[in-house]
């Protein structure tokens, strides 16, 4: 059999849906940036003609985008109308309680153009939205927009949600969240557990945009902030029974989360628990692959990568911290947690 006849591997779905896959989310960023879905929510559905004139296009892209949209399990018909589907409808109409939008508008506008070079990163070994070898600029004021952490709260909300699931913070009164951005950890923790309070633990700019989000949420009688810089800092505030590092130690390479670990280590009271909540990769390193993924793009945009159960747990160990085991959940950005006490 010469090679032209000889048979092919199977029909190369999996690689078209991968070469293709930019298509499908640019599809439905390009919905969410015209307000399709909330558009949708608000009429019950709309023809075509309809959906064209609501969000000022013509008929002819409407069309192909509907289509598309429909194709992607977001939107269903009923009769002439085009309808969200309850996840459209849950978690891409503006002003829910956990609208998705503000997270794709994100990895769009902030994150992907990082991505169209992620050759760079990969050949540089730096990330390739900057061009210092500074580790500590990734987070500096200015080096990202406030979308960065806008967009991240309803992926961190539906993670938190999960983690509070997962683990018993029942006797725990006082959390202290290092790194803790938009307080979607501390807020959904705390209305989980009603006896907890906690600490949102981040850099001075960004602490001013959470005390005012935590304010409207009606939290701040038990949510406070605290300023600060993890790595400049000698020491993180103490006075808390529990620390959490979400989304954390991904960003920095192994000497920085030594560093990061041995402060929470110090910072906690004897019997004291952290928390690391992360998209953990397999221990024999084959994935799974939202953490693989989300390694990927640690790799466009920050010095850090997608860490193992087994290399928290030698670092854990090396800091001083007993106990460690790993509860296991599913979210958009964690697998599992990563849970040891301070002897
Ligand atoms: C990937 S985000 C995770 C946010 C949050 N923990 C979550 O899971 O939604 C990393 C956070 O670390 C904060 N951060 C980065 N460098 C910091 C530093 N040197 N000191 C304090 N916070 C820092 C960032 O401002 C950001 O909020």
């Amino acid at each position: 059999m010469d090679s032209q006849s000889a048979p092919l591997p199977a029909a190369p779905d999996a690689l078209m849906q991968l070469t293709t896959g930019l298509w499908a989310s640019q599809t439905l960023a390009a919905a969410e940036q015209l307000g399709l879905f909330t558009f949708l929510s608000a009429r019950h559905g709309a023809t075509v003609a309809e959906v064209a004139t609501g969000t000022g296009i013509e008929e002819r892209p409407a069309e192909i985008l509907l289509t598309a949209c429909a194709a992607l399990g977001l939107l269903g018909r009923d009769g002439a109308r085009f309808v969200n589907t309850p996840v459209a409808e849950t978690y891409l109409v503006r002003g829910g309680q956990y609208y998705f939008g503000e997270y794709v508008r994100m990895l769009t506008e902030y994150v992907y153009p990082g991505w169209m070079r992620v050759i760079d990163a990969i050949r540089a070994n730096a990330p390739a939205r900057v061009t210092s070898k500074e580790q500590q600029g990734i987070f500096e004021a200015g080096t990202r927009p406030k979308i960065f952490w806008d967009g991240l709260y309803p992926l961190s909300a539906l993670t938190a949600r999960e983690l509070a699931g997962a683990i018993d913070l029942r006797g725990t009164t006082s959390l202290l969240d290092v790194g803790g951005g938009n307080a979607a950890f501390a807020v959904e923790l705390c209305r989980h557990f009603p006896g907890l309070r906690a600490t949102v633990f981040d850099l001075p700019f960004v602490c001013e945009h959470t005390a005012e989000k935590i304010d409207e949420m009606g939290l701040s009688e038990r949510i406070g902030v605290h300023g600060g810089d993890f790595f400049a800092d000698p020491e993180l505030p103490g006075g808390h029974d529990a620390i959490l590092l979400s989304m954390i130690l991904h960003d920095w390479d192994e000497p920085r989360n030594a560093e990061l670990l041995a402060k929470c280590f110090r910072a906690l009271p004897a019997g004291g628990l952290l928390v690391i909540s992360e998209l953990l990769v397999d221990d024999e390193k084959t994935g799974p692959l939202d953490a693989a993924l989300m390694s990927m793009n640690m790799l466009v945009g920050t010095w850090g990568r997608n860490y193992t159960v087994a290399e928290y747990s030698d670092w854990l160990r090396k800091a001083g911290f007993e106990q460690i085991s790993t509860v296991r959940f599913g979210a958009p950005g964690a697998n599992g947690a990563v849970l040891a006490r301070k002897p």
